[in-house]
């Protein structure tokens, strides 16, 4: 059926889902839509209300071909609401319902479930374009100036993703829960956003770079277990977002790559071969890659906190009642039910680091994130092997999962990053050789410049290998106002 393939602008709000027949939905949504607009004013990127951006936008959600591509002013982007073609005789993939029809409406028994799963899932979306205010001043190139926007006008549209089922699904409530997801802030004391990452700062371009690789697979993992939900609606809107993830997470990957490309080529030019010469690295303008470990060090963990307790009896309840699954459901060979299975988790106890076998339907958020890590560790072999064939003896490593927690079992366990318990003290003590501190701070804010020729970047990181949307080197992906 092209009908919900293809994209109708006929209302102001483009979508894939009949919206101009649908009066009441229609309707809210366009009362929502102007505090909408004022929020991306207000806490959406700074200063750039008027410069033309070279973004894609989705004219359909066929894989082949969903994205088109052209200048826009980001207030007058059209944010829509898309959710992936339905399947055809769709059933609930796990839990106690598994095998039945899936869901077109809200089941009443696991209303408020849903409703707070879809709410958390909204926060984190606007939570993320708050972080990132403040970057467009200090792009490193139009290139990552327009990638940056390209990332947060998508979030902002999985804000209206959120907000759709709020309202179209959940009738008074769904429209309160709509108006506070504008009204929370990251970082804010009275109202901040719901989760621990979405309210720390992102200060600088290689802690975007390191967010959008880490944080953003968080929220891919995220979409990927609320994808196989057995609420269809939810299924669909993740289906389609989880396309739109991927370019978020390859900003990220070839960001904190290209960050490492010109440190170690600058390396190679001044003919320093010992990477933990700091102090000689950074007179060059380059971030060294102990410092890029530590950030790596301080975006994995926090990311790492977002999936929750390890055992968790709210994972549990969402999985039996076919609201959430696991990641890639269908392909796993068991009765999706987990009625006996086991899964290990670790656990810190009397001072040690133990595994033991839990029941698995108390360890779906262990599970997740375990599948989350296999699928963070891919870029960072692919950073090593750009370190490697530059000559640099160095390896980047994601540090052990009890390292710097503050959810769960290893909440506040002194624990190094490579897993070795030692005293409360001494972890205070060697904080800094592992995370970054206040002058690795100063220094890579020193680095941020905002740098706005065609085709021209700025000295730490080195330009991609390839434009967006095949445009050559010199583009001009953002037209700026005042230049
Ligand atoms: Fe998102
Ligand atoms: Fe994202």
């Amino acid at each position: 059926m092209s009908r919900s393939i293809d994209v109708s602008y006929d209302t102001k709000i483009p979508n894939n889902i009949g919206l101009s027949s649908d009066r009441r939905v229609l309707k809210a949504l366009e009362k929502w839509h102007p505090g909408y607009i004022d929020w991306w004013k207000d806490s959406g990127p700074d200063g750039f209300l008027e410069d033309l951006v070279y973004l894609r936008t989705a004219v359909s959600v066929d894989p082949k071909g969903w994205a088109k591509f052209g200048y826009v002013k980001m207030p007058e982007y059209r944010w829509g609401i898309l959710l992936a073609p339905q399947v055809e005789g769709r059933v609930i993939p796990c839990g106690e319902n598994y095998g039945e029809p899936a869901w077109q409406e809200v089941p009443g028994e696991h209303r408020a479930l849903l409703r707070r799963l879809i709410v958390i899932q909204g926060d984190t979306e606007p939570a993320s374009v708050e972080q990132q205010r403040y970057l467009g001043k200090t792009a490193p190139s139009l290139y990552d100036m327009r990638n940056l926007f390209q990332v947060n006008v998508e979030e902002g549209r999985h804000l209206w993703a959120m907000v759709y089922l709020l309202q179209k699904y959940f009738g008074r409530d769904g429209r309160e829960e709509a108006d506070e997801l504008l009204r929370r802030q990251s970082g804010s004391v009275d109202k901040p956003r719901m989760l621990g990452a979405f309210n720390e700062e992102t200060p600088d371009w290689l802690s975007f770079f390191m967010f959008t690789y880490f944080t953003d697979r968080d929220g891919k993992m995220q979409l990927e277990a609320l994808a196989q939900s057995g609420f269809d609606p939810l299924s669909r809107t993740c289906r389609f977002m989880l396309t739109e993830e991927a370019h978020h997470m390859f900003v990220g990957e070839t960001g904190v790559g290209r960050t490492i490309q010109r440190t170690c080529e600058a390396m190679n030019q001044a003919g320093i071969t010992d990477p933990t010469d700091i102090n000689a690295i950074r007179a060059l303008g380059v971030i060294d890659l102990p410092t890029i470990q530590k950030k790596l060090n301080l975006h994995y963990t926090l990311s790492l906190d977002l999936f929750g307790s390890e055992v968790s009896t709210n994972a549990a309840n969402a999985f039996n009642a076919g609201i959430k699954g696991r990641y890639q459901e269908p392909k796993i060979d068991d009765d999706h039910r987990l009625l006996d299975a086991t899964y290990p988790v670790r656990e810190f106890t009397d001072g040690a680091i133990i595994s033991k076998d839990v029941p698995a339907l108390t360890a779906i958020n262990m599970r997740l994130r375990d599948d989350y890590t296999r699928d963070a560790a891919g870029g960072v072999k692919r950073w090593n092997t750009i370190i490697r064939k530059l000559g640099i003896e160095f390896e980047l490593k994601l540090p052990h999962e009890g390292f710097h927690r503050q959810i769960g079992t290893f909440t506040g366990a002194p624990i190094t990053p490579d897993g070795l318990v030692i005293s409360p003290a001494e972890w205070e003590k060697r904080r800094d050789e592992w995370l970054p501190s206040k002058a690795d701070g100063d220094f890579i804010a020193s680095l941020m410049v905002q740098v706005r020729e065609p085709g021209e970047y700025a000295g730490w990181i080195a330009p991609p290998r390839m434009g967006i949307d095949g445009k050559p080197g010199e583009f001009e992906y953002v037209k700026l106002y005042d230049a």
